[in-house]
């Protein structure tokens, strides 16, 4: 190919991947399959590679990250990014209105109020209407440049199309991931034995000073836009900035309103408090602005903060109740979680009973004794945790509560990784939990698929001596199942059968099932893909396996170190032997069905059984649509986990079928 011929093929495939990623990000609709997408993106990135001065700087390509940033270099802010000052009360609130009052002397304003979205702020740089810089806060003052790991977030445009912007201006919001983001995420990192995230803020902000930018845009992290700054705008209003913003292709939050009056203001505040529970994303209060940029600039600034604007927060409902215990869980790898067992309370719409407290450091940092009375929030409004002890209800002499030495349930001396939070037991053969833990990781759906053994079945095969392994599974015969509990003839053979079926497992499952320490399912299929077989990922040196995609350090040494043990080599060989999968003969996803011909589908929550990608690939292959509003227009709404209440209403309202997870499974039976 030549290089013009290679210029004019490049055009086009910006041009079709642009098209199909506006009429993702901005209409919620898609004509093509996320497989069709990814191949036009893998080939405008072959082309660039292979010319790379023809390479653009707002070239889609960008979106997938790959670049690797060592250090973050600073930046100095144009504008400072100043804080805001918080108001708790509508008394406090109100000052803030007669402040406002005074120092317009008398004339009439209006405000503009936001939902305070919780995440990273960032201000974005445009000239010429392309992306050119992107800036954490830091300390205000300067911050980092984080432009490559930001042009992977889809949502924020990197040239703006079709409309005069001035040659140069400045956008501020706000980076998060998603509350579903953040809960898949931790469900993945469960899999893979990592200690789940805190919060999706904190991930967020961790998500974003990432080195690898191909991770951070595997991450999806998402941003609301709530600020233009620049001299040449034409603007008068805050709020036709907002509007500016919105047209130029921005992600602005449809949650803002003018308010006429501080009144007004309240009734906004009041309005929003329970509904922002159904947001996307995390939110912790409002911001009120005045909404006349002339009277803004009238208002001025303090040293830390605008006067023509402020914020509200909104109280985290926090109970106080008593700590009975810490007892201590022991994961698939070992890893010790201590959890704060709690007289019952009721926080936020439901009982709290226990609270994770992640680690040692955890409840150092608290200094929690048993029996303290502590308080107790919902952070991010879903998982519960300890803020704090209520002092005022200690009792006298009581004493710090002593992390154990010993596994609760094995007795083995547990050790501490230097750097490391969390602790672990060693005794990974001889440890129930441990055992159990890695058996019901082979079982799941996204690995061997056995749906007829469950957790309780584990455990009584467990305690019986039966299995102490995965391969110990296929020696098992239907005598050895009816010796458990309750179980007769026909489940007895049900199980056995759900065992042998799962010998038509692919390699991909096999290599996720047996459960490598941060080989998630989808950095299975990619090493099973790159490597072929087992043999060759068994021998692969640190060097070959650093060459298979999303493999890195840290990945290649868990792999290298699990193949190098004699323990593992035996399970293999048995696994072997009992017919599994040990090649793979993958090829690219293809259509298989029409069952779903033509219905639309909108995804909302977390599942049992599935990754969002995952439900959304399965749609698409067999001949469904995904739509990503519910309207009237809309054939099927799939409810998982942790769906919003609203969306639920909305979707009742306009009569649209809620589905459960099943019930999909039955659709797609059904055809
Ligand atoms: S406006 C000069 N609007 O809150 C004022 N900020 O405490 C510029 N934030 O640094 C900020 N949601 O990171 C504004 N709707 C919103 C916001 C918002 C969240 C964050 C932002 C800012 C911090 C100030």
């Amino acid at each position: 190919m030549t290089a013009e011929q290679a210029a004019k093929e490049i055009q086009v495939l910006t041009e079709q991947i642009n098209y199909h990623n506006d009429l993702y990000y901005q209409q919620h609709r898609s004509e093509i399959s996320d497989y069709e997408f990814d191949q036009l993106l893998k080939k405008l990135q072959a082309l660039e590679e292979q010319f790379p001065t023809l390479k653009q700087m707002d070239s889609p390509t960008q979106r997938v990250g790959g670049t690797i940033t060592k250090n973050f270099q600073q930046v100095v802010h144009q504008y400072p990014m100043l804080s805001l000052g918080n108001t708790y009360s509508p008394e406090e609130l109100t000052d803030f209105d007669a402040r406002v009052a005074k120092g317009l002397e008398g004339e009439a304003y209006e405000y503009f109020c936001e939902l305070k979205f919780d995440g990273v702020s960032i201000s974005l740089i445009y000239e010429e209407g392309i992306l050119v810089r992107a800036v954490t806060r830091g300390d205000g003052v300067q911050g980092d440049d984080v432009t490559t790991n930001v042009r992977t977030i889809r949502s924020i445009p990197l040239r703006i199309k079709n409309h005069q912007v001035p040659a140069r201006f400045e956008v501020r919001g706000e980076i998060f991931l998603s509350k579903e983001i953040f809960l898949q995420l931790n469900k993945d990192r469960e899999d893979i034995g990592e200690e789940k995230y805190a919060n999706a803020r904190n991930t967020a902000s961790g998500t974003l000073k990432m080195q690898d930018s191909g991770e951070v845009a595997r991450r999806k992290l998402n941003c609301f836009v709530y600020y233009l700054l620049g001299e040449e705008n034409n603007i008068s209003t805050h709020e036709e900035s907002i509007h500016l913003l919105e047209k130029w292709g921005f992600n602005v939050s449809p949650t803002y309103a003018k308010c006429a009056s501080i009144e007004s203001v309240l009734h906004y505040i009041d309005s929003w408090e329970k509904k922002r529970l159904d947001l996307p994303l995390e939110t912790d209060g409002v911001v009120v602005k005045v909404n006349k940029l002339a009277q803004q600039q009238q208002l001025g600034f303090t040293a830390k903060s605008p006067r023509w604007a402020t914020s509200f927060k909104y109280k985290a409902e926090s109970v106080s109740t008593r700590l009975n215990a810490i007892t201590y869980q022991v994961g698939r790898t070992g890893a010790i979680t201590p959890v704060a067992e709690l007289e019952p309370v009721f926080l936020a719409g439901t009982t709290v009973k226990r609270a994770s407290l992640h680690n040692a450091n955890e409840i150092e940092r608290l200094g929690l004794c048993i029996g303290d009375y502590v308080f107790v929030e919902k952070g991010g409004e879903i998982i519960p945790k300890v803020t704090s002890v209520d002092l005022s209800k200690r009792e006298a002499a009581r004493f710090p509560v002593q992390y154990i030495s010993h596994c609760p349930e094995c007795g083995t001396a547990l050790t501490r990784e230097e750097g490391e939070a969390q602790h672990y037991c060693p005794n990974s053969l001889g440890c129930a939990p441990q055992i159990r833990g890695r058996i019901e990781h082979f079982i799941q759906r996204k690995a061997m698929d056995i749906d007829s053994l469950g957790e309780q079945t584990i455990k009584q095969l467990n305690e019986l001596g039966l299995v102490k392994s995965p391969a110990d599974l296929y020696d098992l015969s239907k005598n050895d199942f009816l010796k458990l509990d309750k179980v007769k003839d026909k489940s007895a053979q049900n199980m056995l059968d759900g065992i042998v079926a799962s010998r038509q497992a692919a390699f991909e499952s096999v290599l996720f099932a047996i459960g490598i320490r941060h080989v998630g399912k989808t950095v299975a299929e990619k090493i099973a893909r790159h490597f072929k077989n087992m043999e060759a990922i068994a021998k692969a040196s640190i060097e070959d396996l650093l060459k298979a995609p999303e493999v890195g350090e840290k990945i290649a040494q868990s792999v290298y170190t699990f193949f190098r043990d004699e323990r593992n080599q035996r399970e293999i060989e048995r696994l072997k032997m009992a017919g599994l999968a040990m090649e793979s003969n993958s090829k690219e996803p293809e259509k298989e069905s029409d069952a779903l011909g033509g219905k639309s589908f909108v995804i909302s929550g977390v599942f049992e059984n599935y990754e969002r990608d995952e439900l959304q690939e399965i749609i698409l292959k067999n001949g469904g649509r995904i739509l990503s509003g519910v309207s009237g227009k809309l054939d099927y709404l799939v409810a998982g986990d942790n769906m919003g209440p609203s969306k639920r209403e909305k979707a009742e309202k306009l009569g649209v079928t809620i589905i459960s997870e099943k019930e999909f499974e039955e659709l797609l039976k059904k055809g």
